[in-house]
């Protein structure tokens, strides 16, 4: 549900609760920053969490605590406010306390809004594992208001329009249900430097319903769901490395998958056909917003091995992408040799 006012938004789903049986998980940040907010939910009740390191079973348990120590009953509501750390881990202790509890998310970052938030996959790192632990266990609701993204470090930002771009390229998204208006055609018409925030909110919405419409098709991700790993394969070797290599600095995860979408566009317009103006339309948003990756040319055969060990693979050894055949036609277990791994990552370099 998207909102104007995140108060009136919340009021009547919290009406369905006795509010000893309400309890709020807000992040640090948000709560030291969103004075109004406060309001809502009368000082903090709750627990509060920060970094991707509070994304494990400990947090999970002080949650867990918090929520025997208030005498939270299997009609409780624990309601999730922050980045899709929080929500995740959160909505995990909710999905495992007596068996599962009803929550609430109300994601306060960009990823959270356009992608953690939607799909109802929950969960926590194990043992270095990235999401190795988790549920699918979807919220009664979730409630987007853009006001929470006037405080957000433009590095999050540039995180979560990265997942604004890749739903761009794989679905055929209408903005503000005009057919004429696809998402990619209005996100080349948004600058994000200079225009207002509000202007994002059609974009965030059209990319909602894109993932909404793909998760209710493929709830588990058996088939349809993969077309979300475009931009991963490339992406998550990118910063797999960056994390290993200790001469980098670390790329970010949203980072890493844009540059991990041009690396797999490129592949999309040699295999598939897919217009080579896709591909130079992407370059330029990503290197206007991005940059140009900080790994050389010859840093490819580490790359590719990071690539033939991604879990995403069906089969040992082999590299699988979801590739596109042009914008709104993704294609999803693509299998491709290394020598083609090579050329794309060639291309990416040579920026
Ligand atoms: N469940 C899913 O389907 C799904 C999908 C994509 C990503 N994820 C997960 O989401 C996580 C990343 O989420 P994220 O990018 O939101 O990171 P995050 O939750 O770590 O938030 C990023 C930073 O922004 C701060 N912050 C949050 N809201 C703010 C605001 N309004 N103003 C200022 N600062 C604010 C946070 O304190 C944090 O420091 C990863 O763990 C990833 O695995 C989950």
């Amino acid at each position: 549900m998207f909102c104007k006012d995140i108060q009136s938004a919340l009021l009547p789903i919290l009406s369905h609760y006795d509010p000893d049986q309400v309890v709020w998980i807000v992040d640090e940040q948000v709560h030291s920053l969103s004075g109004d907010f406060q309001g809502c939910y009368g000082g903090v009740t709750g627990y509060e969490t920060i970094s991707e390191d509070d994304k494990s079973l400990q947090t999970v348990e002080r949650i867990w605590d918090l929520l025997l120590e208030k005498g939270i009953t299997r009609r409780g509501l624990l309601v999730a406010v922050g980045g899709g750390v929080l929500t995740d881990v959160a909505g995990f202790a909710a999905a495992t306390y007596r068996r599962g509890i009803d929550w609430v998310a109300v994601p306060t970052t960009l990823l959270a809004m356009v992608d953690a938030s939607t799909g109802g996959k929950t969960g926590i790192n194990y043992k270095g594992m990235k999401n190795m632990i988790g549920a699918f266990y979807p919220p009664e609701e979730t409630i987007i208001w853009s006001g929470w993204l006037e405080t957000l470090p433009a590095k999050e930002m540039l995180s979560g329009f990265g997942e604004i771009v890749k739903m761009g390229l794989i679905e055929p998204s209408a903005v503000n249900h005009q057919p004429s208006d696809r998402l990619w055609e209005a996100l080349m018409r948004y600058d994000l430097d200079t225009m207002p925030i509000e202007d994002l909110t059609p974009l965030i919405k059209a990319c909602v319903e894109a993932k909404e419409r793909i998760v209710a098709a493929d709830p588990k991700e058996e088939g349809l769901r993969k077309v979300l790993n475009f931009g991963h394969t490339f992406g998550h070797a990118l910063e797999q490395f960056s994390i290993i290599n200790s001469q980098l600095s670390i790329i970010p995860h949203g980072h890493a998958v844009l540059y991990g979408m041009v690396a797999e566009t490129y592949l999309s317009v040699v295999k598939l056909g897919c217009p080579k103006e896709v591909l130079q339309q992407l370059t330029q948003m990503v290197i206007h917003y991005y940059g140009k990756p900080e790994c050389k040319c010859s840093d490819r055969g580490k790359l590719i091995e990071l690539m033939k060990r991604d879990k995403k693979n069906e089969h040992a050894g082999e590299i699988n992408c979801t590739l596109v055949r042009g914008i709104g036609e993704p294609v999803i277990n693509q299998v491709i040799t290394e020598a083609e791994a090579e050329e794309a990552w060639e291309y990416l370099f040579s920026l």
